[in-house]
């Protein structure tokens, strides 16, 4: 069957450029004002290139360079690339966290198609937040768009063992504190960590959130496991802005494609990548976009059923650039069919099911993407517990914590909020043992603020001293996803708003049991209940600015973190006149 191709009268940027009024006349005059011919934007698709490039954010150094592939791309398909930067969120650097102007970023992608001549989108990012900032943007704005993911780092390699990024630091860290390795080697540790362009080389936030992007269908087939680094990355580039093109003409809009079905593939694919717990946020919020009703125990759900096959750190051994010549996502897809469904539709044109067929993993390489019958645990990638602890919910990667903490019964050692657990977690003088369970509040959403990722709180100097290497820990933070330990997070509603975390106290008994899913306070009701009475709300983080709009509209965890406002889906109506 014919795709129907929509006329250049159609196409949105000839309200600009094809009328012969004094606005088509002004706007095709500042385009020859910079060189450009008016045939070049007149009836060809306006193709904008959302660029998240900057030079404090590492991951997408090479994005700059990548801009010119798409370019070229989308020159050689017959259309008019205009290149726009976007709000550059680095993970590393942007405090107090990348995921306090996730939102914003999404607005601003939204803003920044709605107001331009642009017919249709090239998506470049792939640091965590900028996925599901960028896609939130082009979900709510509804116009052809195609994600350029930045492509992970080339492995990492420290004295002989491979080292993944955020993983490893976590781990000679520790190794640090418990006096195992040098200062030395510390230092040396933070040349060798970051090899390469590209973003961070485990299964952590930025793998799984590109991975999910090319599950629900926004992603050229295999884009998302190339290397930063490697040949194929800008040749891809150069398809994306070829293929982009095409969908201008065939209308073909995110609306066509997320649907429950890609949204149903999305979290199935999280799990056997044992992905982040961030994608648990991430992933509700855009299908909630999508007016699709996405739930935390949709997620339970999908985790119950699908084991992690994915070997990748920081649940397993491997790293990305292992897994792209083991076959990258679509030999993953490939195992995991019967949980997937084929017919739902993709940037392509074409259906996951012919996105994927043929796909295999590379004979070898078994170990790293695993067979359905050989997962690289007996836990899953995600548990939702609940319980008087967390009434809304909270989160925990089972595959990426100590087995045998799993179930847990253990006394609180209580942090106010991150200043004052660095002040104390090292204390000789703290009450702490490994049997205790560390808890964080005021870290959350609202508390944070922002929701960072604290949530991996560091294991006491005095325990780790002893060899151990996990504990139970309880916040209402994130956690990065290259981290790992047993660390329940997202607790909801957080303690900021008065959440039952903020009602915990020093020596309370916690009970964590990720199999029967719950997580429990065991004080009285009545005492919580007296203690509720004698809380009272911290002031608010902000008085003005985005800070206060953030305050007042971000939802909690559960949610997706969305602003209330931005919920709804579909598009706003465009005026005929502007
Ligand atoms: Fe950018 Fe990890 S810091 S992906």
């Amino acid at each position: 069957m014919d795709t129907p191709r929509r006329t250049r009268e159609q196409l949105r940027s000839w309200r600009w450029f094809g009328t012969g009024d004094t606005r088509g006349f002004s706007h095709r005059s500042r385009m020859q004002q910079v060189g450009v011919r008016r045939e070049e934007v007149m009836g060809r698709p306006i193709i904008g290139i959302i660029n998240t490039w900057s030079e404090i954010s590492t991951c997408h150094l090479h994005l700059r360079e990548r801009a010119g592939n798409v370019k070229r791309g989308i020159l050689a398909a017959g259309g008019f690339p205009i290149e726009m930067p976007a709000l550059s969120l680095g993970e590393v650097m942007v405090k107090p966290t990348t995921m306090f102007y996730r939102n914003l970023l999404a607005m601003e992608c939204e803003e920044l198609l709605r107001s331009h001549p642009v017919d249709g989108a090239v998506l470049m990012g792939g640091c965590d937040k900028t996925t599901p900032g960028l896609l939130l943007g082009a979900i709510s704005m509804d116009l052809p768009a195609i994600y350029l993911p930045a492509g992970p780092q080339l492995n990492g390699h420290f004295k002989g063992v491979k080292v993944g990024v955020g993983t490893h630091t976590r781990t000679y860290y520790d190794e640090l504190r418990a006096g195992k390795i040098s200062a030395q080697d510390w230092v040396d540790l933070e040349a060798a960590m970051c090899r390469s362009h590209g973003t961070c080389n485990t299964m952590g936030t930025a793998s799984t959130m590109t991975s999910i992007a090319e599950v629900l269908g926004f992603c050229l087939p295999g884009a998302t496991s190339i290397p930063a680094d490697d040949a194929a990355h800008p040749r891809m580039a150069a398809d994306c802005g070829e293929r982009i093109v095409g969908m201008v003409w065939e209308d073909l809009k995110p609306s066509r494609i997320l649907s429950a079905a890609s949204v149903g593939n999305a979290a199935a694919t999280y799990m056997a990548l044992g992905g982040s717990t961030n994608c648990a946020v991430h992933l509700i919020a855009m299908a909630r976009r999508a007016g699709i009703p996405l739930t935390l125990d949709d997620l339970d759900a999908r985790a119950r059923e699908i084991r992690v096959l994915v070997n990748l750190m920081p649940s397993g051994d491997y790293l990305m650039e292992d897994f792209y010549h083991a076959g990258g996502l679509r030999a993953l897809l490939s195992r995991i069919e019967a949980h997937l469904d084929l017919s739902a539709l993709t940037v392509t044109g074409r259906t996951l099911g012919e996105n994927i067929a043929g796909a295999r993993v590379t004979a070898g390489s078994e170990d790293i993407i695993r067979a359905a019958d050989q997962p690289i645990s007996d836990h899953g990638a995600l548990a939702v517990l609940y319980g008087n602890l967390a009434p809304d919910g909270a989160v925990i990667k089972p595959a990426a914590a100590d087995p045998a903490l799993m179930q847990h019964v253990g006394p609180a050692v209580v942090f106010e909020d991150m200043v004052d657990m660095m002040k104390r977690i090292d204390d000789p003088a703290l009450d702490v043992d490994e049997n205790s369970v560390l808890v964080l509040r005021n870290a959350g959403p609202l508390g944070g603020p922002g929701f960072p990722e604290w949530g991996n709180l560091p294991i006491p100097k005095k325990v780790l001293a002893k060899g151990v290497r996990d504990m139970v820990r309880i916040s209402d933070a994130r956690m990065s996803g290259t981290h790992y330990g047993t660390c329940v997070l997202h607790v909801a509603p957080e303690a900021f708003i008065g959440g039952p975390l903020a009602l915990v106290r020093d020596g309370d008994v916690i009970e964590l049991d990720v199999a029967g899913r719950r997580l429990h306070l065991r004080v009285p009701d009545e005492e919580l209940e007296r203690r509720r009475a004698a809380w009272t709300a911290p002031p608010p983080r902000f008085e003005r600015g985005y800070g206060r709009m953030f305050s007042a509209h971000v939802t909690q965890a559960p949610a997706g973190c969305d602003f209330d406002f931005l919920q709804q889906p579909g598009t706003l109506p465009e005026p005929d006149i502007f």
